[in-house]
């Protein structure tokens, strides 16, 4: 089955192609980060007028690609939500449209449960190269952590047709408060004028400062062990920097910049930072990802399993890697990451999700709408 996943929840246009739910035959992704990064954040007004332009020449790429043409394409799957109302609509219009009129099965997938399956499509690709890489497991708790999003869940698989998993179920365990962990990084980085977005840019400076020189805590909370809250972490940040020589240094880098719109490059800006700037910088990455690795280990305890997957933008984050493998290792769970292009939003990753539910045989029709908010296995 060859399926056309389209997402465009926040400021990546993107299509791809993939059939049986794992063959990808092409998958593009139209980032807007340019356009938004002069802001420090996605402007949603900016983020729809860009799908609008892009949409149709990425659908057309993704085809063009795939050495297909629509006809060729079984099911047509579009992203219905949680994400930017304005962005969703573009895309899932589009699909939508298309389909209906190709008289195409056609199916709304949640933006969530594709970035799930973002960690299963990565897996069977690496096992048809190579059989001795473990199968990604069921039942897992999967965290996804992105700009938007900061969830943990228990995933099932309630049926297995021999190799292929075929029905799933998502229970969520626990989320964010307040900010998704991307958010964080994205926020840190505004404050300390690193550039957006701030996640690869702290990622990579964060390996030049000594987490040790700045202890920034563990994160508490009542209630919910399995709930996040980083909003806290980023105050925390905010007054180590307020009224200090860090501040100056940030006015500095921001002047520097002066409202640029190109990328700067990492190893300018790190000319650009003090070595207190980049501990401060590798405490706070520390903080993250200590407090997502545990409460995420906390969870496959509770829950008894043997696998966890990560998915999301913050999952390409090289520390989080690092340390989940090592935690991991130690607690004799298996975990399972996405490739980074895989991690940050794309459409395979819904062309993906899709197919399993277009092979039990759901269907969307006409009717289908976008929403803001979505939740998922609530
Ligand atoms: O999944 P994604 O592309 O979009 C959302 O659904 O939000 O994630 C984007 C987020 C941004 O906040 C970005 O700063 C963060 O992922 N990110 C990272 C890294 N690469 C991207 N955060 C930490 N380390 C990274 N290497
Ligand atoms: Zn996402």
């Amino acid at each position: 089955m060859r399926v056309l996943g389209i997402e465009s929840s926040c400021d990546e246009t993107a299509a791809a192609v993939v059939e049986d739910g794992w063959r990808i035959r092409a998958s593009i992704v139209a980032s807007q980060i340019p356009i938004h990064r002069k802001f420090g954040g996605v402007v949603p007004e900016l983020a729809s007028r860009e799908h609008l332009k892009r949409i149709a020449p990425v659908v057309d790429e993704a085809l063009r690609q795939a050495g297909v043409n629509l006809e060729e394409v079984d099911a047509i799957a579009v992203t219905q939500g949680p994400g930017l109302i304005g962005s969703l609509l573009v895309g899932l219009v589009y699909g939508k449209a298309m389909a209906l009129s190709l008289e195409k099965p056609f199916i709304g997938i949640n933006h969530l449960e594709g970035h799930i399956h973002s960690v299963l499509l990565q897996n069977r690709m690496d096992r048809a190269n190579d059989a001795s890489i473990p199968a990604a497991g069921f039942p897992n708790v999967t965290l996804v952590v992105s700009g938007g999003h900061t969830c943990l869940y228990f995933v099932e698989c309630t049926a297995e047709e021999s190799d292929t998993p075929s029905q799933f179920s998502y229970k969520l365990l626990g989320q964010t408060r307040d900010d998704a962990a991307g958010e964080a990084f994205d926020k840190v980085a505004k404050l300390l004028a690193l550039g957006y977005p701030g996640g690869p840019v702290i990622d990579r400076l964060a390996r030049y400062g000594d987490s040790r020189r700045v202890e920034l805590g563990r994160i508490r909370m009542k209630g919910n062990p399995f709930d996040f809250s980083f909003s806290g972490l980023k105050t925390a940040v905010l007054y180590r920097v307020r009224g200090t020589d860090l501040q100056a240094e940030a006015d500095e880098r921001r002047a520097w910049q002066n409202g640029t719109n190109q990328k700067i490059n990492p190893e300018e800006l790190r000319a650009h930072c003090s070595p207190a700037t980049l501990d401060l910088l590798a405490g706070f990455q520390q903080a993250v990802v200590t407090d997502l690795v545990e409460r995420t280990l906390g969870a496959a305890r509770a829950r008894q399993v043997n696998s966890i997957f990560v998915a999301g933008g913050v999952a390409c984050n090289s520390a989080l890697r690092d340390h989940f493998r090592e935690a991991a290792n130690l607690s004799g769970f298996k975990v399972f990451f996405p490739s980074p292009k895989l991690s940050t939003d794309n459409a395979a990753m819904i062309a993906s999700a899709a197919y399993f539910r277009l092979r039990a045989g759901e269907r969307d029709g006409a009717t289908l709408t976008a929403h803001a908010s979505f939740p998922l296995g609530v």
